[in-house]
């Protein structure tokens, strides 16, 4: 019988700490719901103390995630766990994770403190988290520069303080694959009271090594991974969970534990993180990158029609890559569109969202012959995207764009029940666009992000295009997608002005110096 590897999802919470890639309460919820489908053990939903809006999204997760367990991470302070047991009150199953930094740099500098007042506040914290919940995560932080006898002391007090998950974060990505290794061993092995707690990993990316480095501790003891989906993560990223997973699971002779995840949901989790972020994956990125299984050169494609495993160490299936169905048409009726809705995890709260959905899949098939499933997932994304805070609505759009002609856009919308239109000029037609929108909505936030990603293959496939704005320090993400790439982009324009316009004001995660 193999050990369990325990699967920590931190997308939500590391994730979110990528410059640029927040998300909204509804954005976490389905995140959340779709990180449960996967399995993942641990869901680490937010930083609650950070801001009343990651409070409400930790909440929020707390309150619908069932089977998986949701965390919220807080500083060792008093009023950072408080907030965090509050928030997580409406869970099933709770965790309080709570760190201080260990490291002589980040005790010195940062903290200004003795590394025995570091002990006191961690024990301090663990002790009062317990208060909440007996499911208590401890971090040192940049323990991969902290001195191993330090990490020692601190990690047997707060094992007996009641944590009963010790881990271990190489917070700037410095550690090398043996080394880390040896730690996580060393620690095992010196800390008397070490088989009270699980140990954890989690592992930053900046040498390129998150995954590697969280293997190695698995190979020396380690029984949690902390990762995410597609690596997101602050700066260069964590260790992404789809290619820890599938190593572990590809490699079970060299592993001696495995994870409950349904790898199958890996490559919807994927799009769904990529097209709330914006953050697309790039084509060559292992698992889930669109090359990730493809056969270019002839010799492999000679050898896969032989036998897959010449060139293929998993299989595309597994991890949910399916070829471009045509699952849907025109003529598809309600229940069939609504079973394949069912049957990709794709369930919605009320009748009306369906119906709605339903709505725009007829206008979509008018548009485009062949639905996808990567169309229907679109659509639900934008429906999400739009039900949030629809103050602005775009009612039409009309572009001329014609060789050596300056481009020209006119545009109405629907602003808090007010219909105007205004046009503007622009470089191209996506340009006057949207400074026809903003000369109606006067948003006055700076772009800071315009991509289009095609959903499916073909001219007539759907455009998704992502628009990020900032104002006042605030970021938003929004979404559009049309089989009009122009009208996708005013789409995603009026979706982030919307956004702007909400009350969910989250200032960025892990502020604070503790
Ligand atoms: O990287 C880090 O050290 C963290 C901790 C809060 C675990 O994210
Ligand atoms: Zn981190």
């Amino acid at each position: 019988m193999k050990d369990k590897l325990i699967i920590f999802d931190t997308t939500m919470r590391d994730g979110e700490q990528s410059p640029g890639a927040s998300m909204t309460r509804d954005e976490k919820i389905r995140i959340g719901r779709a990180l449960e489908r996967l399995r993942v053990d641990v869901i680490e939903a937010g930083f609650p103390a950070a801001s009343p809006g990651d409070f409400e999204s930790v909440q929020a997760v707390a309150n619908v995630i069932k089977d998986s367990t949701v965390c919220g991470l807080a500083r060792a302070l008093d009023k950072d766990i408080d907030r965090a047991g509050e928030a997580l009150k409406g869970a099933s199953h709770a965790r309080i994770h709570t760190f201080i930094a260990t490291s002589p740099l980040h005790m010195q500098k940062k903290l200004q403190m003795t590394p025995d007042q570091v002990i006191e506040y961690a024990v301090r914290a663990v002790k009062r988290a317990r208060q909440y919940t007996d499911d208590i995560e401890f971090s040192p932080e940049d323990a991969g520069r902290s001195e191993e006898d330090f990490l020692c002391r601190i990690l047997e007090a707060v094992i007996d303080a009641g944590a009963r998950t010790l881990n271990i974060p190489d917070t700037v990505g410095y550690s090398i694959p043996q080394q880390f290794g040896a730690t996580i061993k060393n620690l095992i092995e010196r800390i008397p009271n070490s088989d009270k707690a699980i140990f954890s990993v989690h592992c930053h990316n900046d040498l390129g090594l998150a995954v590697a480095n969280s293997l190695s501790a698995v190979m020396n003891g380690a029984r949690q991974i902390e990762c995410t989906i597609n690596g997101l993560g602050e700066r260069a990223g964590n260790a992404s969970l789809e290619e820890v997973v599938m190593a572990v699971r590809t490699r079970q002779d060299v592993f001696a534990c495995d994870t409950g995840i349904d790898t199958r949901e890996i490559l919807t989790c994927s799009k769904l993180v990529s097209s709330i972020t914006g953050f697309p994956v790039q084509p060559n990125k292992a698992i889930v990158g669109a090359n990730a299984f493809a056969h270019e050169s002839g010799i492999h494609q000679d050898g896969v029609l032989k036998n897959r495993e010449t060139y293929e160490i998993m299989r595309a299936e597994d991890v949910g890559w399916t070829a471009n169905r045509m699952v849907l048409g025109k003529h598809s009726g309600r229940n069939a569109f609504k079973s394949r809705m069912t049957e990709l995890g794709l369930v919605f709260d009320s009748e009306e969202e369906l119906n709605d959905v339903f709505m725009r899949f007829k206008q979509l098939a008018d548009k485009k012959h062949d639905i996808f499933d990567e169309d229907l997932q679109a659509l639900v994304s934008e429906a999400s995207f739009e039900a949030e805070d629809e103050f602005i609505k775009l009612i039409s759009l009309k572009v001329c764009s014609e060789t050596g002609e300056v481009p020209v856009a006119r545009v109405t919308l629907r602003i808090d029940n007010q219909e105007v239109t205004g046009e503007a000029e622009g470089g191209g037609a996506v340009d006057a666009s949207l400074k026809a929108i903003e000369n109606l909505v006067q948003s006055k936030a700076s772009l800071e992000l315009y991509s289009v990603n095609n959903i499916t293959n073909g001219t007539d496939s759907q455009g998704e295009v992502t628009v990020r704005l900032e104002k006042g320090g605030r970021i938003v993400n929004g979404l559009g997608a049309d089989t009009d790439i122009v009208i996708a982009s005013a789409k995603a324009y009026v979706n982030a002005v919307n956004k702007l316009q909400s009350s969910d004001l989250r200032q960025h995660p892990q502020k604070g110096n503790v």
